[in-house]
């Protein structure tokens, strides 16, 4: 019998950034001359521990710190869709962090060349399709993501959406309305991570201030059942990283996840590995700890499948 893991899915919650393997940060601070606290793989490994978002994102602004060429961004995003088609992801929305590259002047060029380079070498060779969202800091506030989508709008047609991402308390996502306003107009997807860290109110900002299509995220909603019924009439998609919310202790241990409760209530839930390199797996891995902790059926595999075909955006 096949393992159901083989089955197609899409993945439409990864960071670029968050893919990077310790041995490709290794090799990229080395030849591009940027010092970095660790000497080897091991003491890596062992600085991955986290106990919050905010203790990851250090760490992983940090990571990113040695991608300087089109050729690195290329590396980058080749090797995550390598690893994606190994698990039969046959489409990926890929987000990445453009004001954190601008902010080490870094040109926007430079990343896209190398990410859509590599998204149609990965076509040709594997067959998978990708494609990129651009998501905004929250901690650095709206006048600064404004800045940078003016800075975006020249690379229009190599993204199809924004998100917002980072830090996520203190900063409700209606901070961001006016950006989200001009990303409706320019034709764009919109997504945001609510409810990681946050509480169900910051969803609700998220989809009635924001207009979102889908959420990352969204664990906090099962504690509003008048937003789990608005989630489920909208056909709102969650994209939920259980390895992710496991190691930032969004939840206690994936015994308590909520996808089966959310699948039950008959919400669009989707399996991602949102920082694979950094949070133990890719998207079979995620699907893979599910399987084990909630002893997921393969109907409820399947459903969690045919969801992330469904919500993808193209
Ligand atoms: N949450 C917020 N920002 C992020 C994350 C996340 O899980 N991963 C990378 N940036
Ligand atoms: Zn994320």
């Amino acid at each position: 019998m096949s393992n159901i893991l083989e089955n197609p899915k899409a993945e439409l919650h990864i960071h670029l950034e968050g893919s990077l393997e310790p041995e490709m940060l290794l090799k990229l601070a080395a030849k591009n001359n940027v010092s970095i606290k660790y000497k080897s793989i091991e003491e890596i490994s062992n600085a991955y521990k986290f106990n919050s978002l905010q203790e990851f994102l250090d760490i992983y602004y940090q990571g990113m710190s040695v991608l300087h060429t089109e050729e690195d961004y290329y590396d980058l995003t080749y090797a995550y869709l390598t690893k994606a088609h190994q698990d039969n992801v046959t489409y990926s929305e890929m987000f990445f962090d453009p004001q954190a590259h601008l902010a080490r002047n870094i040109e926007l060029g430079t990343v896209f060349a190398g990410m859509t380079r590599a998204i149609q070498d990965a076509k040709n060779n594997y067959g998978i399709n990708g494609s990129l969202i651009p998501c905004f800091l929250r901690h650095l506030g709206e006048n600064d993501a404004l800045k940078a989508f003016d800075k975006l709008m020249d690379y229009r047609k190599y993204f199809i959406g924004i998100g917002l991402d980072s830090s996520e308390l203190g900063y409700p996502p209606g901070q961001f309305k006016n950006l989200f306003e001009l990303a409706r107009k320019e034709k764009l997807k919109l997504v945001a991570h609510a409810g990681e860290e946050g509480p169900a109110n910051y969803v609700w900002e998220a989809l009635d201030i924001l207009g979102v299509d889908r959420i990352d995220h969204g664990n906090a909603i099962h504690s509003d059942q008048e937003l789990i019924k608005r989630i489920t009439k909208d056909g709102i998609g969650l994209t939920m990283c259980p390895l992710s919310n496991k190691c930032l202790k969004v939840v206690p241990d994936l015994h308590y996840h909520q996808t089966r409760n959310f699948l039950d209530a008959g919400i669009k839930v989707t399996i991602n590995s949102d920082d694979p390199s950094y949070f133990g797996g890719y998207a079979n891995d995620n699907y893979q700890a599910l399987i084990n902790d909630l002893h997921l059926s393969d109907k409820e595999v399947r459903q969690l499948m045919q969801n992330s075909l469904d919500v993808k955006f193209k």
